[in-house]
């Protein structure tokens, strides 16, 4: 994983002349389960860990319904590095979605990640990860969530991202049937 890492920041450097805090993966290379979000957020950013920040939060509360801890877990995202926006009157800095240009340079390490962990479900958290790690850009969340995508490339669950629960109250109770679904579908793959 080292040497991927190595020659990954290289490309982002090549690509970016002032560089990109990168927010590497996290878990065991040997985990049964890796779990794919969006891209880091600012907590993430500043601790250089995945899922550390509100949605992190959010993704501990639901994975405690799946029986599944941390340390069992690979945690990584499609994109390595915030996507910024800047408001122009008060140059606050927000979340933006990842381009589809970040997308495709970060799309190669994903797939790398995934070929080293070579866990026996990978997990995706939102549109975004669900496309990147099915390869199919038109797949979408709203009719593939909860469930084993049929012809996908690997094992794939797919669930809505954490942050939507946050902003979308009326899918909670939708992803709590989510999560009792991948604890069934983890129960029969998992020993
Ligand atoms: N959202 C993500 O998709 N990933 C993170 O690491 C944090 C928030």
């Amino acid at each position: 994983m080292k040497s991927a890492v190595k020659k990954f920041e290289t490309t982002v450097n090549t690509v970016y002349e002032n560089g990109k805090i990168l927010v590497m993966g996290e878990g065991g290379l040997d985990s049964p389960v890796m779990l794919v979000g969006e891209a880091p957020g600012e907590q993430e950013t500043m601790q250089k860990r995945p899922f550390v920040g509100k949605a992190g939060k959010n993704l501990d509360s639901f994975l405690h319904e799946t029986g599944l801890s941390r340390d069992r877990l690979y945690i990584t995202n499609t994109v390595k590095f915030r996507p910024t926006r800047v408001n122009e009157k008060t140059a606050r800095v927000s979340n933006r979605p990842p381009s589809r240009e970040e997308i495709a340079l970060c799309l190669p390490f994903l797939r790398e990640e995934m070929r080293i962990v070579a866990p026996k479900v990978v997990v995706t958290l939102g549109n975004v990860a669900l496309r990147a790690v099915s390869g199919n850009p038109k797949a979408t969340i709203g009719t593939l969530h909860g469930a084993m995508m049929p012809g996908a490339p690997v094992e794939l669950f797919a669930l809505y991202h954490p942050a939507s629960v946050i902003y979308n109250r009326s899918l909670a109770e939708t992803y709590m049937e989510d999560l009792r679904a991948l604890r069934r579908a983890l129960d029969q793959v998992l020993d």
